[in-house]
């Protein structure tokens, strides 16, 4: 079995707004041929280093996460953004049905009660705390490390440094440098790896093969998602079929892309696909220099849930939005139904079925209503919550992001739009390399009023 991709009702749904039709991509042939040999020729000059990850020889992670089997049972994660979504995601995919002994906590926020709350939970004595920061300076994880590292110390005075691990650059970096004064073990982000690429780096597999998931069946569903998608018959390239009909829908006014996982067990996957999909098309300039400000807004919504909460939006405001539902076919734990009130009609209807049943059959049924209401959208079939479709699932959106960049003219990889806002929190908090930004700060400060109190 392998993961499905039903899209038939991304085109030529009767539609108030104009959609698409088959004639589009068609006529869009062309340009998916330049953006896909883009695609070939990144992956043969080693840009696109996310494509070979599946190749990766695990040994090196595993004998670790066998060295400290014994006397740890919890890593903390202190990172954020691609360093922090891509682990938490396969692990909340995975943890129930694979049954996890080994558990993780991510802290991707400076918010000082959400580190209280981890720390109050593990037990210190047993817990790694894996900093993970590709660049090596992030403010966020820099700060846990400082507060994290002290604590240990002060717990343990030279045996801390078996609760640290750091997943940095190989050879840049302040993370790397203080890694070598504290002679701390390391494992390595690759240069050619963006961080919301990284999840099949060291970055996401040694926390989740320190949970127990199979990390060589994660890479083997990224690979055979890879040979897919290798396809030069585009319209049968699952990755080309997803970026080019979202870029076209896009194009005609779709701004919004919303994932919708029939499942919690998929919430912080679409949370992933947040990063993924916004970070890296959001961009004012195109390849050329030109000002395109080109963005498809992802969010996320959870089925059946939302149903009661956003879907009215998507039926009967404005069309603007494609619904991607990801489907669960197979759980490993259902319930039945009992028939406790067999001359009921109020719940006679729903007897006898499994609750698995009722969400499945409510994704198809919210699938029609928002076909019929002219809301494009797609389903995303995943047999079952394994390492395998997990894998094939980064993997088809990491190549569906790249050709939507590509199709674009824009860069995928880069995110200039976040560093204004990094410039201006170093010289907030007097970086002394950011003084020339600091007179801009104070002048903007001196500006800022409250209007009301309230
Ligand atoms: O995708 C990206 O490049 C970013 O979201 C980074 O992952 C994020 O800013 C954290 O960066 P770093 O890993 O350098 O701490």
């Amino acid at each position: 079995m392998k993961l499905e991709l039903l899209y038939q009702n991304l085109i030529g749904i009767p539609s108030e707004s104009k959609g698409i039709e088959y004639v589009d991509l068609g006529k869009a042939l062309p340009r998916a041929k330049k953006a896909f040999d883009k695609f070939l020729q990144q992956i043969d000059a080693k840009v696109l280093g996310y494509d070979s990850l599946p190749d990766q020889n695990t040994a090196e992670i595993l004998r670790y996460v066998n060295s400290v089997a014994e006397d740890m049972d919890t890593m903390v994660v202190l990172g954020i953004g691609g360093s922090a979504l891509g682990s938490r995601a396969v692990y909340n995919a995975l943890k129930t049905t694979k049954s996890l002994v080994n558990k993780i906590y991510v802290c991707d926020n400076i918010d000082p009660t959400l580190l209280y709350e981890i720390m109050e939970k593990i037990e210190l004595k047993r817990t790694i705390f894996n900093v993970i920061t590709k660049s090596g300076g992030t403010a966020e994880t820099l700060s846990q490390y400082l507060i994290v590292h002290k604590i240990l110390k002060e717990a343990y005075k030279s045996d801390y440094r078996k609760h640290i691990l750091i997943t940095t650059e190989a050879n840049n970096g302040f993370l790397r440098r203080v890694a070598e004064w504290e002679n701390l073990p390391t494992y390595s982000v690759p240069a050619n790896v963006g961080g919301r690429f990284s999840v099949l780096s060291d970055v996401g597999l040694v926390p989740l093969a320190f949970t127990g998931i199979d990390i060589n069946r994660l890479l083997d569903g990224a690979k055979s998602m890879r040979e897919r998608c290798r396809t030069t018959e585009l319209m049968q390239n699952p990755a080309m079929m997803l970026a080019l009909s979202h870029v076209l829908l896009l194009e005609k006014g779709f701004n919004i892309s919303v994932m919708m996982p029939y499942s919690n067990s998929l919430a912080d996957m679409a949370d992933w696909y947040r990063q993924l999909w916004g970070e890296s098309l959001g961009k004012r300039v195109d390849d050329d220099g030109n000002i395109v400000r080109v963005g498809q807004t992802p969010a996320k919504s959870i089925g059946t849930t939302d149903q009661h909460s956003q879907v009215q939006l998507y039926a009967e405001g404005p069309l603007d939005k494609i619904i991607t539902f990801i489907r669960v076919e197979s759980f490993k734990y259902d319930y039945t139904i009992p028939n406790l009130y067999p001359d009921e009609l109020a719940t006679n209807f729903l007897a006898e079925k499994t609750l698995s049943y009722l969400l499945k059959t409510e994704q198809l049924a919210t699938e029609i209503a928002l076909t019929d209401a002219g809301c494009p959208n797609c389903t995303i079939t995943i047999p079952e919550l394994d390492e395998f479709y997990i894998g094939e699932f980064i993997y088809l959106y990491e190549t569906a992001t790249v050709l939507a960049g590509y199709l674009q003219n824009i860069d995928p990889l880069n995110q200039p739009g976040v560093e204004a806002g990094k410039i201006a929190t170093y010289a907030l908090m007097g970086h002394p390399h950011y003084t020339e930004h600091q007179a801009k700060v104070e002048s903007y400060l001196s500006k800022r009023k409250v209007e009301y109190k309230i």
